[in-house]
């Protein structure tokens, strides 16, 4: 990764907004990232809360052609998260469609947000790894984790960022030339397999049997094989306590 495409905010609202109110100035390729984001937020216009100067809050600018691919880019980005933090003996789960979890908690969450121009897709993919955050937020900590609370050490945020962008590139490169191998990752590290779930817009329960060639969770409710995308449901724990359901939404 060259110093050159990082551009870094000792603090910052937001690494996505920053990325969105600059879009024809930056280059493609360009990390914005920041010690300390004081108005990030999520999906589902959840807040996402932070801890000065422990964790990893960044966003990745690209410009891609678009495609009928292209929705994979979130589940290209939880690959390269899972591959990196294996680099450094820690193994996470991706809570479909982009929660990145550690020992079933959440550890970090990603954030793809897009502007189609034409032909051209600008995406702004932006993620918040909890690294060496001691103590969580109250509201969050029954659900939430960092890499330091469940491994006992600390970890140079820089190298592990250098680790997510190594793996994010050569997925990407893999992406451009038609090659979604990454979505094999996604598929063993399904921490929804084969549980059930409620799923929200429907009001119904299924069993989660897969994620196919499109990103779409497949489920089994009955006999019947349906398949979502991230966009189009939120899933509820069908049968766990209220603490663990909200674990899924
Ligand atoms: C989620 O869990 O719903 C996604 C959270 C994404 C948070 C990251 S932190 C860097 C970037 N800037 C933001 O405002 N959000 C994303």
């Amino acid at each position: 990764m060259s110093k050159k495409r990082v551009i870094h905010f000792t603090s910052l609202d937001s690494t996505n907004k920053y990325i969105k109110e600059h879009l024809y100035d930056l280059e493609p390729g360009t990390i914005v990232s920041t010690d300390y984001q004081t108005a990030g937020y999520g999906r589902l216009s959840r807040s996402w809360l932070d801890q000065k100067g422990t964790n990893l809050t960044f966003s990745v600018f690209l410009k891609e052609t678009l495609t009928s691919h292209t929705s994979l880019i979130s589940q290209l980005v939880a690959a390269s998260l899972i591959k990196a933090l294996e680099e450094f003996n820690i193994h996470c789960y991706i809570k479909w469609p982009n929660d990145i979890l550690l020992h079933s908690k959440k550890v970090a969450g990603i954030l793809v947000e897009t502007v189609i121009v034409d032909k051209e897709i600008y995406l702004i993919i932006g993620i918040g790894l909890n690294v060496n955050t001691q103590a969580l937020d109250p509201s969050i900590e029954s659900k939430a984790t960092s890499i330091l609370l469940e491994t006992n050490k600390e970890y140079d945020r820089d190298i592990i960022l250098q680790a997510i962008m190594k793996h994010l590139d050569l997925f990407l490169s893999e992406f451009r030339k038609e090659n979604y191998s990454f979505m094999n990752i996604c598929r063993e590290r399904n921490a929804l397999l084969n549980q059930e779930v409620y799923i929200n817009q429907y009001k119904t329960k299924a069993i989660v049997k897969d994620i196919d060639n499109n990103g779409h969770l497949v489920l089994k409710e009955d006999n019947t094989i349906l398949r979502f995308s991230g966009s189009e449901v939120t899933l509820t724990n069908s049968y766990q306590a209220l603490g663990d359901k909200e674990w899924l939404k």
